[in-house]
């Protein structure tokens, strides 16, 4: 039997510090430090996180390595995040990626984050279990910094069909949820109480974008202006309708993206659809999207873990282009802004 290939996956884009494991395309070990720092300041300081990324990374590649309980002689490549992102942030994985390679002596390979998200889709259990996509399908990738519809041909070919021209859709969760006076990142929590909430309760103006795009800024004025304008009558109008608000402003943006995604599926027949990324761990997106079963489509949810942002989405990137002999050279540099 040939030897397995293992890929360290570091992932330092934006405010978590995290390193995975994953041999062939199994997972071993997945670990991520969060860093709590910036919630006192309602988003990610970029200076707060480079530095808080400088104290995490090698215990946190430490701990995944030993979790795996692999060697790291056995360790075949190192794939980082080179981009999009955080330029100091990505600066700490780029640097410690070359490190590392150049003292092991094995390949460094660079991966695009939100490839990363797509192909967590990809990751085989430990006990081997997974419900892969077949080729080709449509992603609608959610995150704090980007709202994305994609035809994913195979592993490494991606056609980017429609993206949002202002805010992305995590961020019209976080901004939402700042407006109500929510710590960051709101999206969860906007999730959390919309629970008990109902979502036609309140109205909000709907983007008017053509094609695939996105817009939310429009959506995030129009909930600005309705607070402000219901606290002149009632100070206390947050509190008392929470769960209303919560659930009429999720209901929304997940409006918005899945009108986007059937639109989509009727312009390319492509009838398998996923989602990925941060907001993709929302409960009602995840709930809208299998709705799109009875009608003829097959559709991947990620397990909670691959949605936010991990280090096994970037190792599972690092092992199809490991499998594609495409790596990287070490006058590589990080990209804040990185095409798909
Ligand atoms: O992918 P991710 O971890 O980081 C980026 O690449 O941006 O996504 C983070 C985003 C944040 O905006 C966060 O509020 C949102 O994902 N998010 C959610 C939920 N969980 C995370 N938004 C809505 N509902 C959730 N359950
Ligand atoms: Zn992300």
């Amino acid at each position: 039997m040939s030897k397995p290939v293992t890929i360290l996956g570091i992932e330092s884009s934006c405010d978590d510090t995290a390193a995975a494991i994953i041999q062939d395309n199994r997972i071993l070990s997945n670990v991520i430090a969060n860093q709590k720092i910036h919630e006192q300041y309602g988003g990610v300081v970029p200076e707060l996180a480079s530095r808080a990324h400088q104290q995490n990374i090698v215990p946190v590649v430490d701990q995944a390595i030993t979790q795996a309980g692999i060697l790291k002689e056995n360790i075949s490549a190192i794939a980082f995040t080179r981009g999009p992102g955080l330029l100091g942030s990505l600066l700490v994985g780029v640097s410690f990626a070359k490190a590392f390679a150049l003292g092991r002596n094995i390949p460094m390979i660079d991966v695009n984050h939100m490839q990363g998200h797509i192909l967590a889709h990809f990751i085989k259990d430990k006990d081997g279990s997974y419900n892969m996509p077949d080729f080709p399908f449509l992603c609608l990738t959610v995150s704090g910094g980007h709202t994305q519809i994609i035809k994913i041909t195979n592993h490494l070919e991606f056609e980017l069909l429609g993206e949002t021209i202002d805010d992305a859709a995590g961020e019209a969760f976080d901004k939402s949820a700042k407006i109500l006076g929510l710590p960051y990142p709101g999206g969860p929590l906007i999730d959390k109480f919309a629970k008990e909430g109902n979502p036609k309760a309140f109205k909000f103006g709907k983007p008017k974008v053509d094609g695939l795009n996105f817009s939310f800024s429009g959506l995030k004025t129009s909930i600005l202006y309705f607070i402000q304008k219901q606290k002149k009558y009632n100070p206390n109008f947050i509190e008392e309708n929470k769960a209303d608000i919560c659930a009429s402003i999720q209901h929304a943006i997940i409006t918005v993206l899945m009108e986007k995604i059937e639109k989509a599926i009727q312009e390319t027949g492509i009838k398998k659809v996923a989602i990925a990324g941060g907001v993709s761990a929302n409960s009602e997106l995840r709930k809208a999207l299998l709705t799109l079963e009875k009608k003829g489509c097959k559709t991947y949810i990620p397990p909670f873990e691959y949605c936010t942002d991990n280090a096994a989405m970037i190792a599972i990137t690092g092992y199809y282009k490991y499998l594609n002999n495409d790596f990287s050279k070490q006058d590589i540099a990080a990209q804040a802004r990185l095409h798909i």
